[in-house]
């Protein structure tokens, strides 16, 4: 039988699974453990670990390594959802179909449980079994630090904040999303990349590749903020323009953002022929699926 999505998806989302039940502890002080394995655990498409193992294939590397640094930055993913979903911020109370963590564990619990799983990212990248060589662990803490930081998520979500109830330019709002989603889910390409030796013209690739679909799925987000349900996004829809939050959707409209989604996602494949990369079929699927979701 050929190579399919589906069956690629379920052998990665296991091995990432099970990776995550081992390395978020359970054995932490008071219900920290228990608010970090609630945050992390049971839920979530795992896309980010998804792309840094299809783009590890891409370029043959260390598939030990990529699962360590997909993992590495689900556990970033899930820090800044549970303090995106906080009352200071989006005010949500449902997250991948389950009250969210400040909810369930109050508002001390998950700001710690989010600043203990940004920390517990960073170990994961740092084994100390030889299994990861110095050099691979310091690049894929660099690239996970600045998509994380002030130039990346977290400035991201500055500027989201800053800018309820604000007509964004098409420039700005581009930023935005660059910055709140695009860099993390670029920086997961680019870590999968990391752990093999990837030639300049395949990480130049890799590299527009992951731009391309990391401002695509913000773009989506926001479609399906105001197209799908509750139910089927396991997250409250259309709190976006009920919070005033400038998106796609509403500086756009529909259309355009459509358009744009479509726009990126063939930019995204385009990059996947340029590079001299080895194996694209599952970073072509990755895209395709990313898109899809807006249809
Ligand atoms: C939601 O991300 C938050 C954004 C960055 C838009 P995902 O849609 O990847 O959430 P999960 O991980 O599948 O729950
Ligand atoms: C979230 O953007 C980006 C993050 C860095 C968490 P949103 O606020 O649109 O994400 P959802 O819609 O709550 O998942
Ligand atoms: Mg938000
Ligand atoms: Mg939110
Ligand atoms: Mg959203």
């Amino acid at each position: 039988m050929g190579w399919t999505f589906e069956a690629w998806n379920e052998v990665k989302c296991a091995q990432v699974e099970a990776a995550l039940a081992q390395w978020v502890p359970e054995q932490a002080p008071a219900d920290l453990g228990q608010a970090m394995r609630y945050a992390v655990l049971g839920g979530g498409k795992r896309l980010r670990p998804l792309l840094a193992m299809a783009a590890c294939e891409s370029v043959q590397g260390e598939v030990h390594a990529a699962l360590r640094a997909g993992c590495a930055a689900e556990l970033i993913h899930a820090y800044s959802l549970v303090h995106d979903d906080m009352p200071c911020m989006d005010n949500d109370v449902l997250r991948r179909g389950k009250p969210t963590v400040h909810v369930k564990f109050g508002q001390a619990s998950a700001l710690l449980a989010g600043d203990a799983l940004q920390a517990l990212a960073f170990e994961l990248l740092t084994p100390q079994d030889g299994s990861v060589s110095a050099a691979v662990q310091a690049q894929l803490c660099g690239l996970l630090a600045r998509a994380a930081g002030e130039a990346g998520m977290a400035g991201g979500q500055a500027i989201d904040l800053a800018s309820i109830g604000q007509q964004l330019s098409q420039a700005q709002l581009r930023r935005m999303h660059e910055l709140k989603t695009g860099a993390l889910l670029q920086a997961s390409v680019m870590m999968g990349a990391a752990c093999g030796n990837a030639s300049k013209a395949q990480l130049t690739a890799l590299q527009s590749y992951g731009q391309a679909i990391g401002l695509a799925f913000q773009v989506v987000d926001d479609i399906l903020d105001v197209t799908a349900d509750s139910a089927t996004l396991g997250k409250t829809a259309g709190k976006d323009a009920l919070a005033g939050k400038p998106t796609y959707v509403s500086i756009l409209g529909m259309q355009p953002s459509q358009d744009l989604a479509k726009h990126l996602h063939l930019q995204a494949l385009a990059a996947l022929k340029t590079g001299e990369l080895q194996q694209t079929q599952a970073l072509h699927a990755l895209a395709d699926w990313v898109v899809a979701r807006a249809y």
